[in-house]
Formats: structure tokens, sequence, C-alpha cells
């Protein structure tokens, strides 16, 4: 009942858009009634992994930064409250529109959620930027496998800063000044891209980064850090050249399409063998995703600004091999194995960027899916049906996997820790109901009772 209340007065003040609470992580549970094709439009919200970076950017100027588009999950919101908490007035116009000045910030930020968080991790890149000093939580973020930060603070010590891990689990980081300098990263890594951004653009000099991250993302902060007079060039490409300004000024941005929302619904549309149009994308970031689809015998339609995925057969098998973009990205891989579980024949899915990123299988395999993991391949016999079952998420997107394989089984699926999901997807229950789907969110065992009981009714009727 208090977690009730809790919920009520913060959604009574989320209206205002003024969070005096830390966000509560309620834990909930999707409740599915698997069997229906999906119909219909969805309209994709702003890319969560660009908006983390842009956020972090905005306070490196001291003037109005207007961001639009920004999706309204909770990694988003717990971030906006960081940088509220270090002094920023932050001004929520709406969901998805947010007005920050940065010109207030302590350089020091360590609460409960901002340690669960991975994008937490670019308050460092920024406040080192502007500040030349920032104590910041280690990052958390999904458990997908060793998430290090070692091509982060590379980047910062070649730039000229002194970088430890202090008492407590903060990162430190502090220089006299930063200077421009030619950064080589061992690995691909989009944290650490962004984040040596971060730090490079108000250094003194140019800065050279290689091996660099491609992600769409990756060009929409080096985009908005450009919008505010930053001198970036090269994002996209596998070079990235950065000549050092004296300041950044106020600027009115909007964030992209989220590449990974607009993929999780692709693959929905394809494994419900229904007929979805995918709304307010860029079709060019999807080419990995939609090519993929066409292999396996999907219609994928491709718009300016929209694709309609229509399947009305059983799928065929792949063979999927993650990789940095422009190839198949690794947050679309539960989806993807999830879609493969009920296609004929044999399917192979190689995870190659993290290495404990197929959790979420066995989960896969109480519904009935012949899978069987190997290393870093899940070799996928494909089955005729799935048949629900009482699942867990174990992190974001393999959450979105579960919900895929609930759409799709006989009878009923519960996805537990749904808080997982909606870190990344904003009303993903919302938006699939509107499709047609049978999916409930309910916050307890009665309300999980309850609604069981109503659908059986519905059932028997
Ligand atoms: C970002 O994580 C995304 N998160 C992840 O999305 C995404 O899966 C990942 O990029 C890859 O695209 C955010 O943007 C908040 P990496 P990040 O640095 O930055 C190793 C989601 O679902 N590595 O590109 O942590 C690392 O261990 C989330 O939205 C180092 O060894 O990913 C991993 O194996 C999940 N040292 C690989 O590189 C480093 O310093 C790629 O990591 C950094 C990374």
């Amino acid at each position: 009942m208090l977690q009730t209340v809790i919920i009520a007065i913060n959604n009574i003040i989320k209206k205002g858009y003024v969070y005096f609470f830390d966000i509560i992580p309620v834990m909930s549970k999707y409740i599915i009634r698997g069997g229906k094709s999906l119909a219909g439009d969805v309209i994709i919200n702003g890319a969560k992994n660009a908006a983390l970076g842009i956020i972090a950017a905005a306070i490196m100027s001291d003037e109005m930064i207007t961001i639009e588009n920004i999706p309204d999950v909770w990694d988003i919101n717990v971030l906006l409250d960081a940088i509220k908490e270090m002094g920023a007035i932050v001004n929520r116009v709406d969901r998805h529109t947010v007005k920050i000045v940065g010109s207030m910030c302590t350089t020091t930020i360590d609460n409960d959620n901002i340690r669960k968080m991975r994008g937490s991790y670019y308050l460092v890149g920024a406040l080192l930027g502007k500040y030349k000093r920032a104590q910041v939580p280690q990052p958390g973020g999904c458990n997908i496998g060793t998430r290090s930060v070692d091509q982060h603070f590379k980047g910062f010590k070649q730039l000229g800063a002194k970088v430890e891990i202090t008492y407590g689990g903060l990162i430190s980081a502090e220089a006299a000044s930063l200077k421009g300098h030619h950064i080589f990263f061992d690995i691909v890594s989009v944290g650490a891209t962004i984040n040596v951004m971060l730090a490079a653009v108000l250094a003194d000099g140019l800065t050279i980064l290689e091996n660099v991250a491609k992600e769409p993302h990756i060009v929409d902060v080096a985009n908005f850090l450009n919008s505010m007079g930053a001198n970036i060039k090269g994002a996209g490409t596998d070079v990235i050249k950065i000549r050092g300004v004296s300041k950044l000024h106020g600027s009115t941005y909007s964030i992209i399409p989220d590449q990974i929302e607009a993929g999780t619904f692709m693959l929905t549309a394809a494994a419900t063998r229904g007929d979805l149009l995918i709304k307010n994308i860029i079709p060019k970031h999807m080419e990995a995703i939609s090519a993929k689809l066409s292999e396996i015998g999907a219609e994928v339609i491709e718009n300016d600004d929209s694709i309609r995925v229509v399947a009305k057969n059983r799928l065929s098998s792949a063979n999927i091999k993650t990789s940095a973009y422009p190839g198949f990205p690794t947050d679309m891989q539960p989806q993807m194995t999830a879609l493969l579980a009920l296609s004929e024949g044999n399917s192979y899915v190689s995870e190659k960027i993290f290495d404990n990123r197929f959790k979420y299988v066995d989960e896969l395999i109480r519904m009935g899916a012949n899978i069987r993991v190997e290393g870093d391949v899940a070799i996928i016999s494909g089955v005729e049906k799935l048949t629900g079952a009482s699942v867990c998420s174990p992190d974001l997107r393999a959450g979105a996997a579960l919900v895929i394989a609930g759409l799709v089984a006989e009878g009923y699926t519960v996805v537990e820790h749904v808080e997982y999901i909606e870190r990344g997807y904003e009303e993903f229950e919302v938006k699939l109901r509107s499709l047609g789907a049978s999916i409930e969110k309910v916050d307890d065992e009665e309300d999980s009772a309850l609604y069981a009981r109503k659908m059986a009714l519905k059932d028997i009727s």
C-alpha cells in the first residue's frame, strides 16, 4: 500500500516534471496472453543512449540548453535528477522536452540510483572537460558481462588528467589543464568514444581519436556538441578530430530516434506474424536489422521516416554475429534469438561484444525453446511453438526478448522485473497493447492473480 502511495505522489510530482523524490524502480511484472498477430502504427521515441551523452554534455555550457525528443525512461530521469542534485537548473517542459542551465554544478555526485546505471560515466568526461575535476561513482548498468572502463581512463590520462578509483568506488579525475592528444583506443567502445570526446572539446589544441565507435548516437552527441560551438569532425567514421574551443554556448537540439527500440518493434512484427508500421525512425540506422529480416523471409518496406514489417508465414533460420555499427547490434541480439527460436531450421547467434549476454536463454528454454549455448554462440533449433511460463528479465534487452517470446507463446507468460525493461523502453506495454497485444503491467501478487482470473473469464466468455 505504501508503495502505491509513493508511486501516486511521484506521479503527481512527475506531472509537474519536478522530481523531489528519488525515482523508485517499482518491482513490476507483465502478464501476457500470447497468440495475437500485432498490427498498426507505432511511434519510436528518442534514443536513450544518445540522450545520456547529450544530457551530460549539456552541463558543459553556462547557457540555456533545450533538448527535445528525449525518451521518458528510468535511466534518463535518473541522470536528469543527478544533474539537478549537482546544482543545474532542470525544467522538464514536458515528457520529451527539458531545459537545462548547467552553470552552477558541483563536480561530485553520488546516490543509489546513479550507481545503478551505466550512462553516469559521461558525467566524468563532462565535468573533467569543463571544471578539470570530477568525482562520480563507477558505472552500474545491465549485467551482460565484464564492462571495464579502462579505455575511458586511457583517454582521460592521455589528455593530461590524473584518474583513480577512490574510497567508496568513486572515479576521481582531475587535471591542472587538458591538452589535445592523439589517442588510439585498444578496442572499439561506445562509452569511451563519447566520454573522451566530452573531455576533449574544451582542451587546448587538437585531439585525434582513432579506432572509435561509429554508432548513430556517437554522431548525435558530436552534432549536439557542435551545435554548442564545439569543433568536432569525423564522428561516424574511424577517426574523430576535435579542436578545443574556449567555451560552449546554449543550443536547442532534437535527439535522433532510438535504433534499438525501432528494431525491437520490427522483430515483434516478424515474430507475431503481424504487420507493423514503425514511425519516426531513420531507416539508414536500421539497415543491419532490415537486411536480416528480409533474409529470413519477412517483408520490409522502407519509407523516408518509417519502415513497415510484414510476416505472414513461418520465417527461416539465420546466422548472426554481433558487431559494432554498422554491423548487427549487440543490443538486438536477445530479441533476434527469441525470433529465431521459432524459425524453420538451425540458427547460430554469436555474441562478439559482451562476454555474458546469453543469461536469458535459460528463460526461453523454460518456454520450450531448443537452444544451447557453447562459448559465445547460441545454437538454436527452431521449434513450432513456445508455451507460456513465468520468466525473469535478467537485463533490459533480454527483458524485451522475453516479452516477444510471451507474445507468440501459447497461454500466459509472466515476465518479472520489468523495471529493467523500463530503463530503456517508454510505455512498452502501452504501445504493444495499442497494437493488439494482450499485455498488462501489474505491481504485486494480488494484481497478478486478479488479472489472470480476469483473462481466464475472458477466455471462457
Ligand atoms: C554502450 O555500453 C551502451 N550503453 C550499451 O547499451 C551497448 O550494448 C554498448 O554500448 C555497445 O553498443 C550505453 O550507451 C549507456 P562499450 P558501453 O564501451 O559503453 C569493452 C543498452 O541495452 N570495454 O561499447 O558500456 C566492454 O567490456 C545498453 O542500451 C572495455 O574493455 O559499451 C564490452 O565488452 C546495454 N573497456 C565492449 O568493450 C572500456 O573502457 C563494448 O563496450 C570500455 C568497453
